[in-house]
This record gives structure tokens, sequence and C-alpha cells, in this order.
């Protein structure tokens, strides 16, 4: 009988089994068996190998000191978002829905670098006129570039052969013959990455991997793909819309509140730097509902709009739908407005949006969503060019936050003619104070009187 050389492995408990099985028959887990190739066989039986030496253990003061060496991608957003460059055999993953621009994106970054170092383009989805097209299309000069058009990997490291950096276009699209199960696996997916990890490592050499995304917007396979990654990006935005936000969700070299904005253009993707103004609509200020907060992403600022809406409720269960803002923050608000302010929405349906796709993760959006909430509930519009930033806690109390002096600096910097700002940042607001109006707030219950009543 033919000797097996993979087993299945439930990611949940490690049981094994010789096949698949839908349910886990150790822990009663369904789904979670996923295939591996078989560990080799115990030492003993192998040709004798160099003794093992174990490693020592270092005193930190010992240690010796790296300092990664970036390469500039050629786009500068990207840099910003990867943390000011490309680390030498790192591992970046960059995830994103169909058609969003992940190959786009990737090939002129790896055109860009091709100019200077050896860059292998490893397409497992487009063959490589398709590749050559999109180059073309883009103007791109990209002579120097190496394309393979494969899906098993098993040769990729023979070809690496003094390549810096390598593409892997995606994923999901290659195999390796170790295993039987199909591209896209668990069991693959798990396999190939942690096989490109390996050459990163050992060679140096940097791996820019593309992954697919699954309805829920998460990326497809393993948990475990995420963990091997230093870098793990994810590339949004509405296919209909141009603007397309990049953004790190873990970054080894840097930090990851820190996003990108792009433009899809015929041209390419370009890195938009005047954002300001592309996350605010155009009906501002006349419609109930809406106000803007300067938001922070990692070193910069920029205003954002939230909007929200509220309904009766028709059923029982009142509907609290946010996009760009935490469901239980919202719930939590909608709490504090109702118990401190008098602003009951319990009978209604609340629906929050923040402009752009952008996620306002950072306490200090608290206040703008309660003055958007209360608009919507007094039904008055709030003035376009008035905006507010604060935290705000379950007392009521709106707390100081981090980054504000940079926050009204961009107020001032867009024109705004009045921010509501936490009574606790006020001591460095004294230079702002003739540029534009400063209102501090305290409690929520203040803002809402300066703004409604
Ligand atoms: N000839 C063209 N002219 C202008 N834009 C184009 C052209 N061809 C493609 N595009 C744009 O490029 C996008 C596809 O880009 P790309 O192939 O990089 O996406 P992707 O994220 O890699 O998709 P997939 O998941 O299918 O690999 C399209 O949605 C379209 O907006
Ligand atoms: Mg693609």
């Amino acid at each position: 009988m033919a000797k097996q050389t993979t087993v299945f492995v439930c990611s949940e408990c490690g049981a094994t089994s010789p096949r698949w099985l839908g349910r886990c028959p150790s822990c009663g887990k369904f789904n979670t068996m996923a295939e591996e190739p078989v560990a080799p066989a115990p030492a003993a039986k192998q040709a004798k190998k160099p003794a093992y030496s174990a490693p020592r253990a270092t005193p930190l003061s010992q240690v010796e000191y790296r300092t990664y060496e970036r390469t500039p991608s050629g786009i500068s957003e990207f840099d910003n978002v990867i943390g000011g460059g490309i680390v030498k055999g790192s591992l970046i993953l960059l995830g994103g829905d169909p058609g969003i621009g992940k190959s786009t994106l990737l090939t002129q970054i790896a055109a860009h670098l091709s100019q200077e170092h050896r860059v292998l383009y490893f397409s497992a989805e487009e063959s490589c006129s398709q590749v050559k097209l999109r180059t073309e299309r883009l103007g791109l000069s990209s002579d120097n570039l190496l394309l393979i058009n494969e899906t098993c990997i098993d040769g990729l490291e023979a070809e690496l052969d003094g390549v810096e950096f390598c593409v892997i276009d995606s994923i999901q699209a290659v195999y390796t013959e170790e295993l039987t199960s199909s591209a896209g696996s668990v069991g693959q997916v798990r396999e190939c990455a942690s096989r490109l990890m390996r050459i990163a490592k050992s060679r140096g050499i940097t791996f820019f991997i593309i992954g697919h995304v699954t309805k829920e917007g998460a990326l497809a396979g393993p948990k475990v793909l995420e963990h091997i990654m230093d870098t793990v990006l994810y590339f949004e935005g509405e296919n209909q819309e141009n603007y397309r936000i990049l953004r790190s969700v873990k970054n080894r070299f840097g930090n990851v509140s820190e996003v990108g904005v792009f433009e899809m253009t015929d041209r390419g993707i370009i890195p938009v730097t005047d954002y300001s103004g592309i996350f605010l609509s155009e009906s501002r200020g006349e419609e109930a509902g809406a106000i803007v907060t300067p938001a922070r992403t990692g070193n910069r600022c920029m205003n954002v709009e939230v909007q929200t809406l509220i309904s009766k409720t028709s059923f029982g269960q009142p509907r609290r739908m946010p996009l760009g803002v935490d469901y239980n923050k919202l719930v939590l608000l909608l709490a504090v407005l109702e118990k401190r302010c008098g602003v009951n929405l319990g009978g209604f349906d609340v629906y929050v949006n923040v402009m752009g796709g952008i996620r306002l993760n950072e306490p200090a959006a608290d206040l703008a969503v309660c003055a958007a909430l209360a608009s919507s509930f007094y039904d008055r519009p709030v003035d376009k060019f008035t905006a507010a930033f604060g935290e705000v806690g379950l007392t009521g109390e709106v707390r100081a936050v981090s980054y504000a002096e940079k926050r009204v600096a961009e107020c001032v910097k867009m024109g705004f003619k009045k921010v509501l700002v936490p009574a606790k940042n006020m001591k460095s607001m004294t230079k702002f104070m003739d540029k534009i109006d400063i209102v501090p707030v305290l409690y929520v219950g203040t803002m809402i009187k300066s703004l409604f009543k």
C-alpha cells in the first residue's frame, strides 16, 4: 500500500485522522479538519543528521541591534501605511474585495522596485500577457520585472536566486503538491504561507501576498495566515466610487492606525494627498443628523462626516445599524443620551454611517456621534462649519482626548468656524482662539444645549 503522505488535523483540538471528516471525532466541532503533510519519519530511521546544537540564552544587553532596512515602494501613501517603507525579508499580506485593485497596486509597486532590484511577479490568477497588458495600460517601465504564470508553488524556490522582492497573486490560487486538497483550502493556504515565511526569513526576500476576503470582509483562509504575516493590509472602497482606502490591521514594523487614501484612475492607483473634503458630503448642513469630526488616522487628522438617521421602529425590537462605528459603542452612547440628556431613542431604529468608508474606532468620535444623533432627534441641522470631538463617559461627562491640537488645526485649515472640544483640552487651545470659535464641553448635555437649544 502506498505510504500516506498527508493527514487531516483538527484546527481546534489537534486530533488527527487519515481521512477528511466533517465533524472532528475528538472535540465534536464541524468543518475543522484541514489537510497537512505527514511529519517526517523519526530521526533514527533517517540518514544521520548533523548534531543539533541548542540555542544559548543571551542577555538583552548583548543582543545585536539590527536596524530595519526600508525600501521606498514608489507610492508614498503605501509607505506611510506600512510604517515608512518596505522592510527587507518581511511578509506583507494585502487583502481586498474582487476587482478592488490589489493586482494593480502591487504591479505598480513591483514595476517601481524592478528598476533597481530583482523582482518576481508570481501570477497564479492571470496569464503573463494579462500582466504585461496591465503594465502597458498603466504606462509602467517594467522591462526588468520577472513574471511567472504558475499555480504550483513547489518550483518557486529555484526561481528566487537573486530575487529581493516577490509578489504572490494570490495565496488562494497557489498550491503545493505535498497536499492533495485543492488550492484555496485551509490546509493549502496554511502550508503555502508557512513555506513562504520560511523562504522570507531564511533568504531575506520580501513577499507581497495577495489574499481574497470572504463575503463578511475577513481574509479568507485560516487565522494562522494572519499570524504568520508581518504586515496585514486591507484594501477597501466602494467599487462604484473611485476612492480606495488602504488600512493596516497588523504591522510588526509600524503603526496600525495609519490609513492611505488612493484614487483609482485609468492610469492606475494614485495616492490622494489632498484628502481634505473627500469625506464630507455636498449637502452638509442642510439636513438634520450630520456633523463633522476631526478623526485621527495615524499621525494625521482628517475631517470626516458622521451621519445618522432615525425612524420609528415598526417591529418590537428597535434596530441599531452602525457603519464605521462600533455597535457596542453606539448602544452605549444611546443609553447615555437617554439617561443623561433626555434624548430617548428607545422607540426608534438608529442608523449611523461614517462617510467614505472610514472607520471611527477611537473614543474621540463619541461626541460627534452623540451630536449627530441629537440633531436627528430634534430634527435640527448642525451648521456645516461646525465640528465636534471628545470621548463620552457613562456619566455623560466629556473627557479629554489625545491630539486635540492637531484636530483643531485641521478644522482651522479647512475653514471651519466652530469646534466643540472637551473642556479638559482647553489648556492647549489658546493659540487657536482668534482663528476659530472654540466651545468647551464638560457634559454631553452642555453640547446639546449649545447646538440645539
Ligand atoms: N482597461 C481598464 N481601464 C481602466 N480601468 C481598468 C481597466 N481594466 C481594469 N480596470 C480597473 O481595475 C480594476 C481591477 O483591478 P485589479 O485586477 O487590480 O483588481 P484585483 O483586486 O486584483 O481583482 P481580483 O480579485 O479579480 O484579482 C477594475 O475594477 C477596474 O476598475
Ligand atoms: Mg487580481
